[in-house]
């Protein structure tokens, strides 16, 4: 259940992933992963998990690791094969972008993960593969998407303020005197 499989390459063979006006992303596709792309990602999700863990829940870094696995194996129960759960590759013409994560329930979809590989950054790919997104979510009959992001997570809540998500709630904590 993939997005229409379609390269960008023919109308914008240079691989820029901004249409001539640079405002528009140019056209990302959405692959389903391969099993067997499976445990290479599930070992960068739970370490960067792991990471944020570490730093926002006051965990030890192996605790943090520890839950971090715990969790994604809790919901992926059976890797990339898991009903209700879709593992998408971003792809363009340069070939592999980043990969994204999102499950839907009864009446609604939520947004596991969204990465974009590193040197890619900034150019457009994460707000395309999104934007696509929001259309697989559409399409299955979900009138919305959530997700939950990090405070400070600067670039992603820029991210999703631009492509109209809005805050429904704050999550807070206050660390206590031992
Ligand atoms: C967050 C992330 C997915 C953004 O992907 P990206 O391809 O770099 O983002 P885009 O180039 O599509 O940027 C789209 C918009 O996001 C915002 N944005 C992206 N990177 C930003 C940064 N470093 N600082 C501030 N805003 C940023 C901007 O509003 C940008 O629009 P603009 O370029 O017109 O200002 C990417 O930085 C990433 O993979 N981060 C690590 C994983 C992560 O944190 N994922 C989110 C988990 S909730």
């Amino acid at each position: 259940m993939g997005s229409e499989l379609r390269t960008d390459a023919d109308d914008n063979p240079t691989g820029n992933p901004y249409n001539d006006d640079m405002q528009t992303p140019a056209i990302v596709q959405l692959r389903p992963m391969l099993p067997a792309e499976f445990a290479a990602w599930r070992e960068r999700f739970v370490r960067d998990w792991g990471e944020d863990l570490a730093r926002v829940e006051d965990l030890s870094h192996e605790d943090a690791l520890r839950e971090a696995a715990r969790r994604t194996d809790a919901d992926l129960t059976s890797g990339a094969a898991t009903p209700g759960h879709h593992l998408r590759v971003i792809v363009g013409a340069e070939g592999e972008l980043g990969t994204l994560w999102y499950s839907l329930s009864d009446d609604g979809a939520f947004l596991d993960d969204l990465s974009v590989n590193p040197k890619h950054r900034g150019r457009g790919i994460g707000d395309a593969a999104l934007a696509k997104v929001e259309d697989e979510v559409r399409a299955c009959g979900r009138p919305h998407l959530d997700l939950h992001v990090y405070a400070d997570n600067h670039a992603a809540i820029a991210l999703y303020q631009r492509r109209g998500f809005r805050t429904t709630g704050l999550k807070m904590r206050k660390t206590l005197p031992a």
